[in-house]
């Protein structure tokens, strides 16, 4: 009989993926090839590591393809409302916020009314401003977002920050904070009782890895 194994999504490139690999490795679970193989598994564990882009990741989950995944709770917020939340882990730290031209003198939302504000985090933005009573046009685009404003696509743009440089380096400042997020542990609503019971090893051994890290 095949054995049991746990799916884990980590995302192939950019922030969070070298210290998704490094929690992983610290709770005691090396993996076996680069990323360039999109799937690699463990020698000392029961898990596959697949290698996706991080706006993929929710629909994984919600299909029950992918059973566990290290991402930004931003994405969750945006796209993963159904998908059931673990751990959080403490790294690739952020902001999801709005911002504008620093040459703009900023207010308060309501100067955002009826404005153009470009973002890859609509859901985000269209509830943030619902809520504040606040109707802007939104622009979807899906990186170098904060160039927008410089090139005259829109007034405001709503992205990530972390460090604040690719604000700064554009001529930007944060104006509003809607979002604080951090990587976490984000699980399939339709994992298997089998899979269930390896992740809750998988947990017990990422508890301890953060217990010692503070
Ligand atoms: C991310 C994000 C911001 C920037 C924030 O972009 O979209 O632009 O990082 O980080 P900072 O505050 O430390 O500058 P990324 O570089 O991943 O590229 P992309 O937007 O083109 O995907
Ligand atoms: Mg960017």
């Amino acid at each position: 009989m095949k054995k049991e194994k746990l799916r884990i999504a980590i995302q192939k490139s950019g922030r969070l993926n070298e210290d998704s690999l490094k929690i992983l490795k610290d709770a005691g679970i090396s993996i076996d090839n680069g990323k360039e193989q999109l799937k690699a598994s463990a020698r000392n564990f029961p898990v596959d590591v697949l290698y996706l882009r991080n706006g993929d990741i929710p629909q994984y989950l919600r299909d029950g393809v992918v059973d566990v995944a290290i991402l930004g709770e931003n994405v969750l917020v945006e796209k993963g409302k159904d998908i059931i939340r673990g751990e959080k882990l403490g790294f690739s730290k952020c902001r999801v916020s709005l911002a504008v031209p620093k040459s703009v003198k900023y207010n308060g939302i309501q100067d955002l009314e009826g404005k153009k504000i470009a973002t890859s985090y609509p859901n985000t933005v269209k509830e943030y401003l619902a809520e504040k009573g606040i109707s802007a046009d939104l622009h979807i685009i899906n990186g170098s977002v904060e160039i927008a404003p410089n090139i005259g696509l829109a007034d405001a743009i709503c992205d990530i920050v972390s460090s604040g440089s690719t604000l700064f380096k554009n001529n930007l400042k944060e104006a509003e904070v809607m979002l604080k997020s951090e990587a976490i542990l984000a699980i399939s609503p339709k994992i298997s009782e089998e899979r269930q019971q390896i992740l809750d090893q998988l947990q017990f051994r990422l508890k301890s890895v953060l217990n010692a890290r503070t």
